[in-house]
């Protein structure tokens, strides 16, 4: 299983998902690969925001290592699952998707959080601390689910 997390500037919220299953499917002890991507091109080759790794790293979990990237169109043919943190995420992969026979495999990162009050990941760029908090609350429970209900 090939997992892609999207985001707008790829140094919040999909580097910490990425970090969060990264984690699980160690623990796990599972073949799955993930990668991150941001629509928005911005802060291509830059670390996570350091609220972010600060964030992460209060949960033991380091996403240092992670490096910005722009999503690209092959993303949808490398990848098997691609998750938007939220709905303008979501029509953006989806505008760039090569045909409509891969924009499939696109969705909602909060899809997998159906009991979940919120159904987007709120973005933590413009905020403090507390939002980044939520944000990893938010993406743990999406992401035990997804790690459940995937087919591995
Ligand atoms: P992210 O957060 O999409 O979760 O990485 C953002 C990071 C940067 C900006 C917006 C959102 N920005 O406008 O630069």
């Amino acid at each position: 299983m090939k997992l892609l997390l999207v985001c707008l500037g790829n140094i919040c919220r999909s580097p910490m998902a990425e970090g969060i299953l990264r984690d699980m499917i160690a623990k796990e002890g599972l073949e799955w690969s993930t990668d991150s991507a941001g629509t928005g091109d911005y802060h291509v080759g830059e670390a996570p925001d350091k609220r972010a790794i600060k964030a992460m790293r209060d949960r033991d979990i380091d996403i240092s290592d992670l490096r910005a990237r722009q999503l690209r169109p092959q993303d949808f043919e490398e990848f098997d699952l691609l998750l938007a943190m939220d709905a303008s995420n979501l029509r953006n992969m989806r505008a760039i998707a090569p045909n409509a026979e891969l924009v499939g495999k696109a969705r909602l990162m909060m899809d997998f959080a159906p009991d979940h009050a919120l159904r987007e990941v709120p973005d933590p760029y413009f905020g403090g601390d507390e939002g980044f908090r939520e944000v990893y609350e938010m993406l743990t429970i999406a992401c035990r689910n997804l790690m459940k209900d995937v087919q591995r």
